[in-house]
């Protein structure tokens, strides 16, 4: 019973991954912590290769990381310090953007450590989002506004079961909320599922 549900879900999530678009790989977060997450991109554009991936920060984010990746080329952009206090030394970034080649049936998955602000989450979660362009060779996707890719911050992180033994641990307890099936979980596919859902928010331009 266990095992053809999950073998279901698992069909599904292949099925929508085949067809998701750029999301986070990890996209919930505790206030005040550090979040290593990456941008997964599943695919290209209607069978062109991907050549540039570019995100815009959030304005609450005022420390954030992206990785360096082989035969990628990373630029980053950062805020106007001379508006407010922002202070001398480290400049907020606003953006940044990996160009490469991508083959559009390979994914990829690309990093970046992000402190999350400590926000405070008591009335209920806050969403942050992440407005992202994926440029193929003939053809772009765009996702900004609440299709965008974001992070939840949360003071209640919801656990996936990595592990099928899992089930025995003493703070199964916490778990409840997992049992519905609902795309809440994190991890490499919930991304997926999320893009899934909130598919009829991107758009496509073609040249
Ligand atoms: C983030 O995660 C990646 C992949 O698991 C790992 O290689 C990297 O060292 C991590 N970075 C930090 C700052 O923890
Ligand atoms: C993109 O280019 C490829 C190869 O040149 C072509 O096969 C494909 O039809 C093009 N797609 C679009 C949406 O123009
Ligand atoms: C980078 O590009 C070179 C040359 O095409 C290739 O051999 C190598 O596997 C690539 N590295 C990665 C991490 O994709
Ligand atoms: C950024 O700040 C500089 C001065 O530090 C100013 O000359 C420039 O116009 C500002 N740019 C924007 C886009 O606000
Ligand atoms: C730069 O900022 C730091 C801390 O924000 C402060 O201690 C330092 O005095 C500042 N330096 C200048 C030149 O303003
Ligand atoms: C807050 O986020 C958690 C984790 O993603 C989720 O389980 C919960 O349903 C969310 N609460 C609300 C009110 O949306």
């Amino acid at each position: 019973m266990m095992k053809s549900t999950f073998l279901g879900l698992s069909f599904i999530l292949i099925i929508q991954g085949a067809f998701a678009h750029p999301g986070f790989t990890t996209e919930q977060a505790l206030p005040g912590t550090t979040l290593n997450t990456s941008m997964a991109v599943n695919h290209g554009c209607k069978g062109s290769p991907t050549t540039e991936v570019s995100i815009t920060v959030p304005e609450e984010i005022t420390k954030i990381e992206p990785v360096e990746l082989e035969n990628w080329t990373l630029n980053v952009e950062y805020r106007n310090s001379s508006s407010g206090q922002q202070g001398n030394s480290t400049q907020a970034i606003s953006g940044f953007k990996w160009s490469g080649n991508l083959d559009p049936e390979t994914p990829q998955e690309f990093g970046m450590v992000i402190d999350i602000p400590n926000l405070d989450v008591s009335q209920g979660n806050i969403t942050l989002y992440f407005p992202t362009v994926q440029t193929c060779a003939n053809a772009t996707i765009e996702m900004a506004g609440t299709e965008a890719p974001h992070i939840i911050v949360t003071s209640e992180i919801i656990v996936e079961h990595d592990h099928d033994h899992d089930h025995d641990h003493d703070h199964d307890h916490d778990h409840d909320h997992d049992e519905s099936g609902a795309p809440g979980t994190s991890g490499p596919f919930a991304n997926l599922v999320a893009a899934s859902v909130l598919g009829v928010g991107y758009y496509i331009l073609s040249n």
